[in-house]
């Protein structure tokens, strides 16, 4: 059986006479899977141990008979007030040592033995009363881990876990001492039931705390997670078992969590509006894709996709006509097997009252359920052909929780952020269709052409030396400032200047660094000066040495001439080092220098606003052209590609979707 298309559906927000009629008009659209019961911890168990799932077996099976497959989500992300009233200490602590109400959702601490038990016994409950039924596909474990937890949970409880976790990584408190530096400020331990959960203090708190804290939490929360799974894998052969991610949230890492589900899943708002205009750009809403699918290394589910104009007390943008058919393309384009809306109906009551789904309040199919009903129609047909092919590409972009942690914890520039230095950099490689694969710490390297590893600012041996072996066997790897910085427990590395460890690979040595503050500084590139390049945050000022060359220069400052871009070549293969976090046109520069050496093309020659993306299948590969802008745009497609569906000719329309398929050789 295979699904693609589908919709997160809460029938228990509706009378049961509306069922049917709901049914039906998902199948005519072209749905055949729904998500169901993540959030109804409730009707699922009105009082403790007293299970009721006649009302989802109910739903379940009138979906079924209309063709309709079920994903059951745990409904841990929504305790119920029996709960809460049964252990208040299930409800989490945050920095400032207040206990947050019950009222929302995710109102709970990770670590409660409460929590967790309660919780093991509803899904495994669930687990074995679904285990046979054929209607059910799969399984989401819980709602959005990490979601509503930024500050959470500084309990009592978890404290204590943090000091396991910290006996266990450091054995004896002195070894603690010495790999945190406790020394500074008096903060030395003699025992581990000293050291604190980071709540609010007259300043800052040490570092080192603060980077195992975040990696304790992540621990923590991927664990609950992963209880989940273990619990329903045990129980329900021959069912898949995923989570629905979020993107570049930080909370957990997503490789961690990840391990243990069969695929990812990932929830797309691309009008959110709580995102910035970066975190909006097509080509941020493509990298966010194009991580999800580097979480496994394989295709994934995108288990909520935006139906509406969505918010909660404020609203973001109203879709206009084409967009929402647009992003459904571009998920598929970039590795989703499925593609699930949230929500099928607009709920009429509760926080969310306002968070569109396909259908209005009225439960009147509209503009959405028509548009989104012909572009199901259209992609049906190439989605079961690429299912499960997963793409490779030639470029690889590391993502790293321990940076995107640590300069968190210490940005150095106010306004640096990891995330979107990944972002900027996926950018430049988006801007020229050249698609984009996401590693993580562990994935293998070998095979790219070329490697950027942006702000590597933790960085241990084993990782350094996959870096070093990389480029050393011919990789081209892109390393940027703010390299090599410290080791793994959060303290300054003192083996050399900076990058530390890697100044023989790169080529260069950090003399002198200054942070921009608010003036940007301006940067000449060698072989095309021009007044728009500059530099951002943050510059290093470079010393290259074993023939390093200088590809760019600072034009201000009392480092005006000295380098601030260098290649260099070590072993069979080069390394570039980017001191500086270059402004978009210096960025295009860089990145079109690092791709026609190392010969890694684009897809297609495009107008801005257009995106070109490849889906790879077994027995050909498809080439969607997306049009993200509001106007027509030109693009010219290779002529080896055949066009499919959409139309031909150079001028595409305003969130217009073609699709072109080509034999794979
Ligand atoms: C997601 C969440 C959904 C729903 C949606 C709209 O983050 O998983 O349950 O809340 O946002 O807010
Ligand atoms: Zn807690």
């Amino acid at each position: 059986m295979s699904v693609e298309f589908g919709v997160d559906y809460y029938p228990e927000h509706w009378d049961r006479s509306r069922w049917e009629t709901d049914a039906s008009l998902m199948r005519e659209m072209g749905v055949d899977v729904v998500r169901m019961g993540e959030f109804s911890w409730f009707k699922l168990e009105p009082d403790p141990g007293n299970y009721d799932f006649s009302w989802l077996d109910e739903a379940i099976a009138l979906l079924g008979r209309h063709g309709i497959k079920t994903v059951v989500g745990t409904p841990t992300a929504a305790p119920p007030r029996w709960l809460v009233d049964l252990d208040p200490s299930i409800l989490p602590v945050d920095t400032q040592g207040i206990t947050r109400g019950f009222g929302g959702r995710h109102h709970v601490c990770h670590s409660n033995r409460t929590y967790r038990d309660r919780s093991m016994d509803i899904v495994v409950a669930m687990a074995e009363h679904y285990r046979g039924n054929p209607d059910v596909v799969g399984w989401q474990v819980d709602n959005e881990l990490g979601n509503s937890h930024e500050n959470l949970c500084t309990c009592d409880s978890c404290r204590s876990g943090f000091h396991a976790w910290l006996e266990r990584r450091y054995g004896g408190i002195e070894s603690l001492n010495a790999a945190w530096g406790t020394g500074f400020w008096s903060q030395n331990y003699t025992a581990f039931s000293q050291i604190p959960a980071p709540r609010i203090t007259p300043n800052s708190h040490n570092p080192s705390l603060l980077l195992d804290w975040r990696r304790f939490c992540s621990d923590l929360i991927a664990g609950f997670g992963r209880m989940q799974v273990e619990a329903i894998r045990g129980r329900c052969p021959g069912k898949f078992v995923t989570h629905n991610m979020m993107g570049f949230a930080e909370k957990v890492d997503y490789y961690d969590l990840g391990a243990s589900l069969d695929f990812a899943s990932h929830d797309q708002y691309p009008m959110g509006y709580w995102m910035s205009e970066e975190e909006k750009s097509p080509s941020s809403l493509a990298a966010t894709l194009d991580f999800i699918r580097g979480v496994k290394r394989r295709n994934f589910w995108v288990m909520e996709e935006q139906a509406g104009p969505a918010g909660w007390e404020t609203l973001g943008r109203t879709p206009g006509p084409g967009q929402l058919g647009l992003w459904t393309a571009q998920a598929v384009a970039h590795g989703a097997d499925a593609v699930v809306f949230f929500r099928w109906r607009t709920c009429t009551f509760g926080t969310e009252e306002f968070w569109h789904g396909i259908l209005p309040h009225s439960g009147v199919p509209g503009r959405r359920y028509a548009e989104l009903s012909r572009m199901i129609a259209r992609l049906r047909p190439v989605m079961r052909e690429v299912k499960g092919v997963c793409r490779e590409g030639d470029v690889g972009i590391v993502y790293d929780y321990d940076q995107c942690w640590a300069l968190r914890i210490q940005p150095h520039h106010p306004k640096l952020s990891y995330v979107s230095a990944i972002l900027r950099y996926y950018a430049a490689f988006f801007r020229r269709n050249i698609p984009v694969d996401f590693l993580g710490p562990d994935a293998e390297l070998k095979g790219y052409k070329v490697v950027v590893a942006p702000l590597m600012f933790v960085l241990g041996g084993d990782t350094e030396e996959k870096l070093r072996r990389y480029v050393a066997e011919g990789g081209a790897l892109v390393l940027t400032m703010r390299t090599g910085v410290k080791t793994e427990t959060d303290t300054c590395r003192t083996d050399g200047s900076l990058p530390c460890g890697l100044t023989d690979v790169a080529g260069v040595e950090v003399l002198d660094y200054d942070c921009l503050r608010d003036s940007d500084v301006p940067v000449a590139w060698v072989a095309s000066p021009s007044g728009e390049d500059c530099g951002t945050w943050w510059s290093d000022v470079l010393s290259p040495r074993d023939g390093a060359e200088v590809l760019a220069t600072y034009g201000d400052g009392f480092y005006r001439g000295a380098p601030a871009v260098t290649v260099h070549r070590y072993g069979k293969g080069i390394a570039y080092y980017v001191g500086t976090q270059p402004s978009a046109s210096l960025l295009q520069k860089i990145v079109d220098r690092v791709s026609a050496a190392a010969g890694a093309g684009g897809l297609a020659e495009a107008e801005d606003g257009v995106e070109v993306a490849c889906r790879a299948g077994a027995g050909a590969d498809y080439l969607f052209v997306m049009n993200h802008a509001d106007g027509p745009r030109r693009v010219e497609v290779p002529a080896a590609w055949a066009p499919v569906d959409g139309g031909e000719g150079p001028s595409i329309e305003p969130y217009g979707v073609r699709i072109f398929k080509r034999p794979r050789d």
